[in-house]
């Protein structure tokens, strides 16, 4: 019996292909099956019940006779009851549990069954995208570790992902930038950490302008200048953007993450002009006391609070040239969706952009993309306010990776000392640059979350280090079994005890959780689902001997342990962090 990748998927076809030979039902039923809860079946159609109600038939009645209709062939794998008011439970037998695992045996099978899910679509994800000249700080960290994790389950899921990172290197800032190199900077400072004399000059140019009008006009000349294309100071414009992508590039190395393209706002500076005049000619946009400005009358508070797309001095600003970054995102590179990453103090300024562009693309015949915030909340430190170092600072995000590290290299010491050293490094960076990624993933992103040192790095609970020792304990436990493992799997006898059956269950819910992921586009579905996928293998593993003498039943447990780690071990990389084979 053939029952595909996405088992809900699969029995929703096949319900709504019976449905539609009963003269009860319409083309606007849906059967609406998910997983269920594990004490009443392995999935569940909830769709029945609403379409009987509005058509005024009794539900029950209705689920039993469609279930009456479900037997034979394509359906004897599977167990099928009606419940409650009229909702329906399947549960797989062991043999269809079975199967579906021998057909689903590696990565490319599994890459192959998900890419389905948006196979060929193209989308950008904007994420990372920090200021220049700025140092990155802890909060920094959420929009790469949830931007590179949503790439990497797009990809998986088929779509072709370019990443790009919209740097924010153009602006007013520059002027006191500008104005600060010229005159403040420390030579030896500046060559040993460059970034940290930027910002310390930056700084200091910044409090200048508060007490001395004649360094404020200064760098607003400065800035003048460096918009009318000023030699000089388009020179310190790129040496300054040269440094700050430097010192980001070093934080990308550690994460892992690699962008496929750049385009940072001042690559849409002169492409602004075609926006202003299409939303003009449309209507869409007004001018207001000298700005140009969208209202979204429909909107309770968008009707009032103008959406400025440029600026009352003539200048393009964060609004305009997100416009025109749309633009050229659906034009160049023929994007269906784009998702941002970003805090949640963005939330007004995209739904003011995801508006305007559609009521703008939509008046000119052009594709409207899908267009999606993923914003997040708050890292806390423990006294339940913003994260801060003691002295009150943002703790710089290189400081904290160090920390990281340094803190996961003392536990392997003290778990593992007999290892090599530079084994227990690089056990370590992964440990700790895991555990804050992992801390970070395992949230629900609109949430604000306390970080903890203890609980981040601990290996009890929903954690990456006891994730990345789950996998090691599994390559322990093939290194232990040595050829014993290497079994042939069609020899696999369909599964008995409880903890076999739940836990194969639990693999096979994986195409589901991957698309409530990337629908919701919330990784913490994935991680809670790796977590509870670890305890049933623990589960199983502790109740059941896998070395036993009757071949089919040592087959299937091998099997069982195979996947586990290939979920894993996968299920980890598509979050973005490194497993390892032994810790
Ligand atoms: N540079 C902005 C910031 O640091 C984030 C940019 C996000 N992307 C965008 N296309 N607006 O807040």
């Amino acid at each position: 019996m053939e029952i595909g990748f996405n088992v809900a998927e699969t029995l929703e076809t096949r319900i709504a292909a019976v449905a539609s030979e009963m003269e009860e039902f319409d083309e606007t039923f849906a059967p609406d099956v998910r997983p269920a809860d594990p004490r009443f079946g392995d999935f569940q159609a909830n769709g029945v019940l609403p379409f009987a109600k509005k058509q005024g038939l009794n539900p029950r009645a209705l689920a039993d006779k469609l279930v009456g209709r479900l037997d034979g062939g394509a359906w004897s794998g599977v167990e099928v009851s009606v419940a409650g008011p009229g909702f329906i439970n399947f549960t797989l037998r062991p043999p269809a549990l079975l199967d579906w695992l021998l057909t689903y045996r590696g990565e490319n099978d599994l890459k192959n069954g998900a890419s389905d899910l948006y196979q060929g679509k193209k989308l950008v994800v904007d994420y990372s995208s920090p200021n220049t000249a700025k140092q990155m700080h802890v909060a920094h960290i959420r929009s790469m570790v949830l931007g590179e994790a949503i790439s990497r389950l797009f990809e998986f899921s088929g779509a072709q992902v370019v990443r790009d990172n919209h740097i924010g290197d153009w602006g007013t800032q520059y002027g006191k930038l500008i104005h600060a190199y010229k005159h403040y900077l420390d030579a030896e400072a500046l060559k040993s950490d460059p970034l940290e004399e930027l910002e310390r000059v930056y700084k200091k140019c910044d409090n200048l302008c508060k007490e001395d009008p004649s360094v404020l006009d200064s760098a607003r000349a400065e800035l003048v200048k460096l918009q009318r294309g000023d030699p000089e100071n388009r020179t310190l414009w790129e040496e300054i953007n040269r440094i700050s992508e430097s010192a980001f590039e070093a934080i990308y190395e550690e994460l892992g993450i690699r962008f496929d393209t750049h385009l940072g706002e001042s690559f849409y500076r002169d492409k602004v002009g075609e926006v202003y005049a299409e939303l003009r000619r449309h209507g869409i946009a007004q001018e207001s006391e000298g700005a140009l400005v969208v209202f979204h009358p429909e909107h309770p508070r968008f009707k009032k609070q103008p959406f400025i797309i440029r600026k009352s001095d003539g200048a393009s600003n964060y609004a305009s040239t997100d416009l025109a970054t749309v633009l050229y995102r659906v034009r160049e590179w023929k994007a269906e969706k784009i998702i941002y990453v970003t805090d949640g103090r963005q939330q007004d300024h995209f739904q003011q952009l995801f508006l305007t562009v559609r009521k703008w693309f939509a008046s000119t015949g052009r594709p409207v993309p899908e267009l999606d915030h993923v914003w997040f909340g708050t890292i806390l430190g423990e006294d339940g306010k913003a994260i801060k170092t003691r002295s009150g600072n943002p703790i710089k995000l290189k400081d904290l990776l160090a920390e990281a590290e340094q803190r996961a290299r003392s536990i392997v010491e003290e778990k593992n000392p007999g290892l090599p050293a530079e084994e227990k490094d690089d056990i370590a960076r992964a440990i700790g640059i895991g555990a804050v990624r992992y801390a970070d993933l395992a949230q629900n992103r609109t949430s604000d979350y306390v970080f903890s040192w203890d609980k981040v790095l601990s290996f009890e609970g929903n954690t990456a280090p006891y994730l990345l020792y789950a996998v090691a304990r599994i390559h322990s436990i093939f290194g232990r079994m040595g050829e014993s493992a290497e079994i042939d799997e069609s020899s696999a006898t369909p599964f008995e005890t409880g903890q076999e059956q739940q836990l194969a269950r639990k693999l096979l819910t994986l195409p589901e959780i991957l698309k409530m992921t990337l629908g919701d586009l919330r990784p913490h579905f994935l991680c809670t689902y790796l977590y509870e996928l670890a305890g049933d293998f623990s589960g199983f593993y502790n109740a059941d001997k896998v070395l036993v003498d009757d071949a089919g039943v040592k087959a299937r447990r091998i099997l069982l342990c195979r996947r586990t780690l290939l979920v894993l071990e996968e299920g980890l990389r598509l979050l973005g962090i490194r497993t390892l084979k032994r810790m």
